[in-house]
């Protein structure tokens, strides 16, 4: 590519992005892009290679009489994050006369030692307060939304812990398949995937204490003390499970193992369940159930909490005075928003009970909402890391999973469409 095509494809998936109806926006768009927008092919990754690159840049930054504020976006292959970041370093591009950062995706590392091996790559050439590791999870405003609802509702907070709770559930099922992602997610599997980052940042954000103010330091604090203090999983703690054909929306679908680029003896897993014992004070003996797999019934993301039942009911069961928990539904996706249910008495003679839900949803009371990269991406050019995962949480995240990356799990069949395997039932009876 060049200058010239670059801008090209970049207005027009702007423009497209926006709806793409409206000519006189190509227009705009594109004649923002011609100013703004300029491309640098980096060769074969030589020192030579980075010190045009700084040249480019600071050619660039005078003739345009900019201030040195610096974003390197790496979306590039995990293997080559550490080398490029100590090429950024050795050519000078690690700092600059305004401020520099660096954004990663995941995956960072593949456990706990190359997340160890990674961060000190990283922290060789760049200060910790210049990385900005994107967890896309915590950019969804649901997401968010689980620090406003507890820190900001004194209700809640008071009957969140282990003597009003019963248990949490966090679930992320996609309905979706590996798409044509088999080399990546053939050496990944859903642990890695989805539960070392998405999932383990929910249960976080959920079980974290109260931090003393809502920043960056003081969150991530909360969330590493957490995460620490869940206790080392066991082989009868997780269940694993890999999609059979089946069907979805009244549509066949393959199995995983018929995937294009998967080897039809793969064991990987599509689908994990596991049950976390949080070892501190104010969640011990409370289960954490996580579960998460592909093609699954539905698209569904939510955080389960189930209070405990009143501790003596007092009406008669053969009546319908049998009593339910109250349950509360942090719904991250879709339907965002929450519900939480009551029990009411059911008009009639005699007293009996029936559970109803009062829900709060978020495009009723708001439309829709922003995308969680575009605060995300706001949030790196402003220059705060609260919703970016900090060396230490990827460490602490991976070493609750070593144990079961070292052993050896069976991964038990389950059709396309269902909510993952049987077995999966288990984790909930002993
Ligand atoms: C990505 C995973 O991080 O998250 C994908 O690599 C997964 O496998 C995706 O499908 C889910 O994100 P979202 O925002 O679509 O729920």
């Amino acid at each position: 590519m060049d200058d010239v095509s670059f801008r090209k494809d970049a207005s027009e998936s702007i423009h497209s992005h926006l709806g793409g109806k409206r000519a006189a926006d190509a227009k705009k768009i594109a004649a923002w892009c011609d100013k703004h927008l300029f491309y640098h092919a980096i060769g074969k990754s030589t020192a030579k290679d980075f010190e045009l690159l700084r040249a480019r840049i600071e050619e660039l930054e005078q003739k345009n009489k900019l201030t040195s504020n610096r974003v390197f976006y790496l979306a590039i292959p995990p293997p080559a994050f550490g080398p490029t970041a100590k090429s950024l370093g050795k050519a000078g591009l690690n700092t600059s006369s305004g401020w520099t950062r660096l954004v990663i995706e995941k995956p960072f590392g593949t456990d706990e030692k190359s997340a160890e091996e990674l961060n000190d790559q990283l922290h060789k050439h760049f200060h910790e307060n210049q990385i900005y590791r994107i967890d896309h999870f915590l950019g969804k405003e649901t997401v968010q939304n689980i620090v406003a609802f507890r820190f900001g509702n004194a209700l809640f907070e008071s009957v969140w812990n282990r003597e009003k709770i019963e248990k949490v559930e966090i679930i992320v099922s996609e309905d979706l398949g590996i798409e044509s992602r088999a080399d990546y997610y053939e050496k990944s599997g859903a642990l890695r995937d989805m539960v070392q980052n998405h999932l383990t940042q929910l249960m976080a954000l959920t079980a974290m204490e109260i931090p003393l103010a809502f920043d960056a330091e003081d969150i991530r604090y909360e969330k590493v003390k957490v995460l620490k203090s869940i206790a080392p999983l066991r082989k009868e703690d997780v269940v694993m499970g890999q999609y059979a054909e089946g069907e979805i929306g009244g549509e066949g679908v393959v199995g995983y193992k018929q995937e294009e680029g998967v080897s039809p003896k793969s064991t990987t897993e599509t689908f994990v369940a596991l049950r976390m014992r949080v070892e501190n004070w104010r969640w011990h003996g409370v289960p954490f159930y996580l579960t998460t797999g592909k093609r699954m019934k539905e698209r569904r993301s939510e955080i389960i909490v189930t209070f405990r039942c009143p501790p003596i009911s007092i009406f008669d069961p053969r009546k319908g005075g049998a009593v339910s928990p109250n349950v509360l539904v942090i719904a991250v996706q879709p339907n965002e928003g929450f519900r939480i249910s009551f029990e009411v008495k059911a008009p009639g003679t005699e007293m009996g009970l029936k559970t109803e839900w009062m829900h709060f949803s978020y495009s009723e009371v708001f439309g829709p909402l922003p995308e969680a990269y575009h605060t995300l991406i706001v949030d790196v050019l402003e220059g705060d890391q609260t919703l970016f995962v900090s060396a230490d949480e990827t460490v602490a995240s991976w070493k609750i999973y070593s144990p079961v990356l070292q052993s050896k799990h069976t991964v038990y069949p389950y059709p396309a469409g269902s909510m993952g395997p049987q077995e999966a039932e288990r984790l909930r009876k002993n």
